[in-house]
């Protein structure tokens, strides 16, 4: 094939010998993106170096109870200190996107007022490591770690919160915007309301339907005011986009009794999790199922600044998810299982690849068919550095390449999926799981702080090189 030609020649001129790519290996357009994602919390440490202020996961991480054994991000990679290093890793495996997060209290400590100049100086120098290598980065505005400051009046609950982001998506932008062009502007906005002001098991550990209703409401707007903001004063060449989690629900497995119960807590589910994000920013509006519940906090002309153009979308994709009623749970209903023998990754969360094809088709069908990037896949297994300093997880490789097959897949059913981030580049600080759940790609270990690839690091990299996953 031509495919299978032209990785040979390449290889050739690079002085390797490869052998040609089998028949049906699945090659990707050439300007596709390949890369990985990060978040600040998750990988920086140094949470008091350089008049970074304390997040809300700072609180949450130190309050007893919170996260396995205890763990916070005071270390967490130590990125910090060490981004060249991890900057160089990147570039190893060819890699030509990098999406990682601003902490919004490096640059406000006090999430509004006086700007931190060493806070912003950090992500400045990221850029130009990066921009060194030949790697995109992509910025995004909000990984979680809102400034306790804010959250002290209210955060994600205060409506205030969308003045509050626009302003320092402005600051944000105005430091390197000269440099980076892909800004989004949230990351899983749906996680942040209902782990982290419905059920509580995120920061800021907040419960109750009103308070989740209110922190995905006043994200929306946050974003769409930020959109607008950050388009006002655009340069060219910026492109703007946030980043959301959707995932295919279905009726738990369980008796033919509840069958139509858990189909009706599944399409509500949908509701919550998926559109109540997505349809907002793309069609302009909620799900007329959560309706009674938004008219709380909706005002007029709310719906004209959630609605903006964009000009990519991030998917973040990871599984589907299974609902059945429960009349305890926060919207009546509950997560439940797949159905038995559906492999789990080591975060319990069940594989099914086409479940990426589906919701990629979705975005195709139903919502304009917008550039689509994934942002963030990938998947925790339990795989160790060996005494001779290698780690074998066939388990990751496996996931990913099956991932990437449907992506591949999608693409050719034409849906407009132009880049790939692999999440994630280092095990890290899994929030509410600690350090125990490791989805890197490199190993780090937690006394030495010492970076170790995995075979899927360079199975990666090889894939990157080929610009094709062999079948
Ligand atoms: C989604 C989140 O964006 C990221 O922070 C998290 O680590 C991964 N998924 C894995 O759970």
């Amino acid at each position: 094939s031509a495919a299978a030609t032209a990785a040979t020649a390449s290889s050739v001129g690079m002085g390797l010998v490869r052998p040609a790519l089998a028949q049906d290996a699945a090659s990707f357009p050439p300007d596709f993106l390949w890369g990985c994602s990060t978040s600040s919390y998750q990988i920086e440490g140094a949470v008091t170096v350089d008049g970074r202020g304390p997040s809300v996961w700072d609180s949450f991480s130190h309050t007893p109870g919170k996260v396995v054994n205890g763990d916070t991000g005071d270390v967490a990679c130590d990125h910090y200190h060490r981004y060249l290093e991890d900057v160089a890793l990147m570039a190893r495996a060819g890699m030509r996107g990098y999406r990682f997060s601003v902490a919004w209290p490096r640059v406000l400590p006090q999430g509004v007022g006086p700007v931190n100049a060493r806070g912003l100086d950090f992500y400045d120098r990221l850029t130009d490591a990066l921009l060194a290598r030949g790697i995109q980065p992509w910025a995004c505005l909000y990984h979680w770690d809102l400034p306790q400051a804010l959250q002290d009046k209210g955060g994600w609950t205060n409506r205030a919160i969308a003045d509050w982001f626009a302003e320092y998506a402005l600051i944000v932008a105005g430091r390197l915007g000269d440099r980076v062009n892909h800004w989004a502007m949230l990351n899983e906005p749906s996680v942040v309301a209902f782990f982290g002001h419905g059920v509580g098991a995120h920061a800021p550990g907040l419960t109750g339907r009103e308070t989740c209703i209110a922190a995905l409401h006043h994200q929306n707007l946050a974003q769409g005011r930020a959109l607008q903001a950050l388009r006002a004063s655009a340069r060219k060449g910026w492109q703007l986009g946030t980043v959301l989690t959707l995932q295919p629900v279905h009726p738990a497995a369980g008796p033919e009794s509840e069958r139509e119960s858990s189909e009706a807590a599944a399409r509500l589910w949908d509701a919550l999790w998926n559109r109540s994000c997505i349809d907002p920013l793309l069609k302009g509006g909620y799900p007329v199922a959560l309706e009674a519940d938004f008219e709380a906090v909706v005002k007029p002309g709310d719906l004209a600044v959630m609605k903006q153009p964009i000009n990519f979308l991030g998917l973040n994709y990871y599984s589907p998810m299974y609902q059945r009623r429960d009349p305890g749970g926060l919207f009546g209903t509950n997560f439940g299982g797949p159905p038995e023998g559906t492999p789990r990754t080591g975060m319990e969360w069940p594989i099914q690849p086409d479940g990426l094809l589906h919701q990629l088709r979705e975005l195709r069908d139903r919502y304009g068919n917008p550039p689509v990037y994934v942002t963030e896949n990938g998947a925790a297994f339990y795989d160790w550095v060996g005494p001779e300093g290698k780690a074998e997880d066939a388990e990751r490789i496996r996931f990913i390449r099956d991932h990437l097959l449907a992506g591949h897949a999608a693409i050719k059913d034409g849906v407009n999926l132009k880049g790939w981030f692999v999440w994630t580049l280092l095990d890290n600080f899994e929030w509410a799981e600690g350090y125990h759940r490791r989805f890197g790609l490199v190993a780090v270990d937690r006394e030495t702080m010492k970076r170790t690839p995995k075979a899927s690091y360079h199975w990666f990299a090889d894939t990157i090189r080929r610009n094709a996953v062999a079948a």
